[in-house]
């Protein structure tokens, strides 16, 4: 019964009240009945809200030490709260980590086993090919995949105008910088930074704007080699290339050299190998234009080298029997396995 006296009676005994919202408090075990505790005492309807309410029927004397009074419990009332939310929450959280914790120093367990990937078909021969070169003596360089058209073209003696451009379909960024067309856009910038003697191989991503098929597709990888010293010529270009050969496939390759037509090479050849009872063009090589030495600051009467162009896809389909240049790209794990 709302009468006055028991309204003085609930402001008055404060003691009782107090001990009474603390118990709530410190019974309440999760964030959300904390919260809607906090209503419940401290809202707009809220116990401690209405006690405060009705402290205006005590007597003035009693109203003062009462309203103290009441107001150090509700700050109490809110710090309990506010602690209680608090360690509910740390309790969550350690709840979660408890139950999400992984032992990473663990053994991999069998399925997960099986289904870890394996080095791609053009990785692996790509990396082979590195370990050949640098026997022989050969740094492995990197360039970037979107080049300055001075690299892919200018410095290799192909300027705007040249027929040869158009061999190269090439794609164009926005910015006027393109995406490399061949490895040789390497050839420049190994010879800007390296002092000849030099011999490089730089393997790459390769980028063509070409209508696709099973031996066209707009990426490719190729193996770009440089080697530069006094008196290179053609001999030296023929020995090395047909050690590579022997080096690749384990065993002496039948080669033969035609003219090939290549702006940065002078003379320039297509190399070709028999391969299971065909020609198979592999290998474009030649001695290193002049220009292409000049415009990087080098002697051309001093220093002389040759240069080849390994396509590395071509390659790849060759000894694994490929016949669609498609599946390098396709992430098809049927055709992925097949090399692990
Ligand atoms: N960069 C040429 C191409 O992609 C291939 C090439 C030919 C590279 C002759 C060479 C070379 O280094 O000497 O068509």
């Amino acid at each position: 019964m709302d009468t006055d006296s028991s309204r003085v009676e609930s402001a008055t005994n404060l003691s009782g009240l107090r001990g009474s919202v603390l118990a709530l408090v410190a019974v309440a075990d999760t964030e959300e009945a904390l919260e809607q505790l906090r209503t419940e005492l401290l809202g707009k309807k809220g116990q401690l809200t209405q006690a405060m309410k009705e402290l205006g029927s005590l007597p003035v004397e009693q109203r003062k030490e009462a309203g103290q009074a009441l107001n150090l419990i509700k700050t109490e009332v809110e710090q309990a709260l506010s602690q209680r939310i608090a360690s509910c929450a740390a309790e969550r959280r350690e709840a979660a980590l408890q139950s999400e914790w992984i032992d990473v120093t663990l053994p991999v367990s069998a399925p997960l086993f099986t289904s870890t990937g394996t080095q791609h078909c053009l990785t692996r021969v790509r990396r082979e090919l590195e370990e050949i070169f640098r026997s022989m003596g050969f740094r492995v360089v990197d360039g970037p995949e979107v080049e300055k058209e001075y690299y892919n073209f200018e410095a290799l003696n192909i300027p705007a105008t040249h027929p040869a451009r158009d061999m190269q379909d090439t794609i164009w960024t926005t910015d006027g910088n393109l995406l490399r067309t061949h490895t040789s856009a390497m050839q420049v910038r190994a010879l800007e930074r390296l002092e000849p003697p030099l011999r490089i191989v730089g393997p790459g991503r390769c980028f063509r704007y070409e209508r696709l098929d099973a031996s066209h597709e707009h990426t490719f990888y190729q193996m770009e080699g440089m080697m530069i010293d006094r008196d290179v010529s053609i001999p030296n270009l023929i020995y090395f290339m047909k050690r590579l050969l022997r080096e690749i496939f384990g065993s002496e390759q039948k080669i033969r050299l035609r003219p090939g037509y290549f702006p940065f090479v002078e003379p320039g050849f297509e190399l070709d190998i028999w391969f299971q009872g065909r020609w198979l063009e592999l290998l474009p090589c030649g001695l290193v234009h002049p220009r292409v030495l000049e415009s990087s600051g080098i002697d051309s009467s001093q220093w002389q080298g040759f240069a080849f162009g390994l396509g590395l896809s071509r390659l790849v389909m060759t000894r694994y029997q490929i016949d669609d240049i498609r599946y390098f790209q396709s992430c098809d794990l049927r055709f992925l396995k097949q090399f692990a």
